[in-house]
């Protein structure tokens, strides 16, 4: 059954008022799909993943609905989300490899994370060494530390970890910025093989590369500042974008393989708006050269055809 958003609104509370960072999100990922998420940094990216899972202390649900498998997610409920976590939401958070304590042998690491779910290690050794085998790490990593493995093995490790309960949905956020690009083309097989093999049904992958997005994503959705501009199958919104800031990303692709700049974009004069303050009528008015007056009002989410969505007036 999948996935369903409507209409999220999630805020942060800051001194300064409230960031407005997911403000209205509305989507669906399928069983078996893999979403690739894209966007300029501070689009709602990363805020949009912590929200399906874990929000932090200044994260506020402020409306909107999840639902998982028909049944809907507490999102704004930190202990009752307790029971979804790792068994059926899993996030590779950003930094997750760097976040592994040092200090602690890694297969005591998923000791401790096991007996926090009420499981045994004993119970799930079998399983979580088939699972080694399978992504090729040798089971003595289970006797190491998080210093002793390079970085592609350490994100093989916290891939496994992460799905060994079977998640209905899985989150990877940016797990292959550190990486060398051979190393990223591995872990997005891994992950893809993960689907395939059903250890997790459905994944959104979030990235800055898009081309990288494009090589494993079914279905690709394109945030800006705090909305969904666009979203579709990932050759039609490589191929035939309709939302004219897809259109300005998918031109900034310099070639396959590179990864546009996680900065201003090239050819895009300006930045993304303050969500702290952000603008009515369409997000992307002031950078946006098919800008007319109608889009002082807010461009609706519409389904152009089958299964590809657009927020624009001009789409
Ligand atoms: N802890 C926080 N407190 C206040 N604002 C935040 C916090 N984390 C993120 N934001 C803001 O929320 C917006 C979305 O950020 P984020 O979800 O991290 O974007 P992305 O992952 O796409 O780069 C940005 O405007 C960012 O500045
Ligand atoms: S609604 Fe208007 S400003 Fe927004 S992307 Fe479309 S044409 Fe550009
Ligand atoms: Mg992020």
């Amino acid at each position: 059954m999948g996935l369903r958003v409507n209409d999220l609104k999630v805020y942060y509370q800051t001194l300064r008022g409230e960031v407005k960072a997911l403000d209205g999100v509305t989507f669906a990922v399928g069983d078996g799909e893999i979403l690739g998420l894209a966007g300029e940094s501070g689009c709602g990216k990363t805020t949009l993943g912590k929200s399906l899972i874990r929000m932090d202390g200044r994260m506020r649900h402020t409306g909107g609905t999840v639902e998982l498998d028909g049944a809907e997610l507490p999102i704004g409920d930190d202990r009752r989300m307790n029971r979804f976590r790792f068994s059926e939401v899993s996030i590779i958070p950003q930094y997750a490899m760097s976040a592994m304590n040092p200090t602690r042998k890694i297969g005591k690491m998923v000791a401790d994370l096991l007996e926090s779910r009420g499981l045994r290690y004993r119970n799930l050794a079998g399983e979580l060494e088939r699972r080694l085998d399978l992504v090729e790490l040798p089971r003595e990593v289970l006797g190491s530390y998080p210093l002793e493995l390079s970085g592609g093995m350490k994100q093989r490790m916290v891939m496994v970890i992460s799905t060994l309960l079977d998640p209905s949905l899985l989150i990877a956020d940016e797990i292959t910025s550190a990486l060398d690009v051979s190393t990223q083309k591995a872990v997005a097989r891994t992950l893809v093989g993960f689907r395939d093999r059903g250890f997790v049904r459905s994944v959104i992958f979030i990235t800055h590369d898009i081309s990288l997005t494009y090589q494993i994503a079914d279905t690709i959705m394109v945030m800006y500042a705090g909305k969904v501009a666009e979203k579709a199958r990932a050759d039609v919104i490589v191929n035939a974008p309709r939302h004219p800031y897809t259109k300005l990303l998918i031109s900034s692709l310099p070639e396959v393989g590179v990864r546009y700049a996680d900065r201003k974009l090239a050819g895009i004069p300006g930045s993304p708006p303050s969500l702290l303050d952000p603008p009515t009528g369409c997000r992307f008015r002031d950078r946006c050269p098919l800008a007319h007056d109608k889009c002082a009002e807010e461009p609706p989410a519409v389904e152009v055809e089958p299964d590809h969505f657009v927020a624009c007036w001009k789409a």
